[in-house]
């Protein structure tokens, strides 16, 4: 599967200190799992949950789904222990909190010179610092690990001392500043996460404003929350109607060599070409792994 074809609709945290939440996780349906040894792991468990997430990953069992260790930042007495401990783990991401500037990437990138090749970095989008790097951080992409960005608004309400309320106005802005950085070097990016999650309606409303800004994905703090994001973050039957006949309007001889043209009353360019068939690929792998 190619990266870009790869469903990223769901990804769900767990604390690495929760033994059941891990046993739990190999049978949830998250696309997406993310051990985590930082913010929901007490000063006092944080090498106990290194050690049960190193041995949970041993153990397997985790299927397609795509795995990633969220460790502490570099700066913490236990980012580099974290880091060391994950080289030679069988998963896919490494996900880098706390992220101020880019030289907090390459200084994780370095540090995985010999980590296999397969293992991504992932960035949390969630100081104000990194903000105005946003392009800068992205543009990584192309020398280092770095492939996805995950949003991380309890951590950006906490330093701007906003209200995290549902609308999420004051966040708008970055929301589309780091799409639009991750779009533009080719880096995935996936929403923050949703704490009311006992209201599922309050989620679905964040979770549609999350696909309407392009988001690939929301990351999730339960499992109650799977089910409904990841139906939300699905081509629909619409979309994908709409994907088939821009395909095969665009297949017929004559149409050939035209960059625009008429499908079901409204225009269709080639650029609505390249996301039918981008949003075919995903449907396709959804369809593949369920
Ligand atoms: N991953 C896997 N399993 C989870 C889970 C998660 N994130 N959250 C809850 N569960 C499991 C519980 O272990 C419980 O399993 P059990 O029935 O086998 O005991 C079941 O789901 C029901 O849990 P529930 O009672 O509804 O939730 P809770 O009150 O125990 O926990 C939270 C609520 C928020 C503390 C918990 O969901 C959690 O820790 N979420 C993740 C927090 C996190 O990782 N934060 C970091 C990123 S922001
Ligand atoms: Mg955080």
């Amino acid at each position: 599967m190619s990266d870009s074809a790869r469903p990223r609709r769901s990804a769900l945290y767990m604390p690495a200190s929760n033994p059941r939440a891990l046993a739990k996780a190999r049978s949830l349906p998250a696309d997406v799992i993310i051990l985590d040894l930082e913010d929901a792991v007490a000063p006092e468990a944080k090498e106990d949950a290194r050690n049960a997430a190193i041995a949970a990953v041993a153990e397997g069992g985790f299927g397609n789904r795509e795995l990633a260790i969220r460790i502490n930042a570099l700066d913490t007495p236990w980012g580099r222990d974290d880091l060391a401990a994950v080289v030679h783990a069988n998963i896919d991401a490494v996900l880098v909190p706390k992220v101020y500037r880019p030289s907090d990437i390459t200084a994780c990138n370095a540090a995985l010179a010999d980590a296999p090749s397969r293992l991504q970095l992932w960035a949390m989008i969630e100081t104000c610092a990194v903000v105005p790097h946003l392009d800068a951080l992205a543009a990584l992409a192309a020398g280092t690990r770095l492939s996805l960005f995950v949003m991380g608004v309890n951590d950006l309400a906490k330093e701007m001392r906003a209200k995290l309320t549902p609308e999420r106005t004051p966040f708008l802005p970055i929301l589309t500043l780091a799409v639009a950085a991750a779009r533009a070097h080719g880096v995935a990016v996936l929403d923050g996460v949703c704490n009311e999650f006992r209201d599922l309606d309050v989620f679905e409303a964040e979770a549609r404003q999350g696909l309407m800004f392009g988001f690939d994905g929301k990351t999730l703090i339960h499992p109650d929350q799977i089910a409904p994001c990841n139906t939300m973050f699905s081509p629909s039957e619409e979309d994908l109607a709409w994907a088939h006949a821009v395909i095969a309007a665009f297949a017929l001889p004559e149409n050939a060599g035209k960059g625009a043209i008429r499908v079901d009353g409204k225009m269709a360019e080639l650029l609505h070409l390249e996301q039918a068939r981008q949003m075919v690929a995903i449907a396709d792998s959804i369809a593949a792994q369920e």
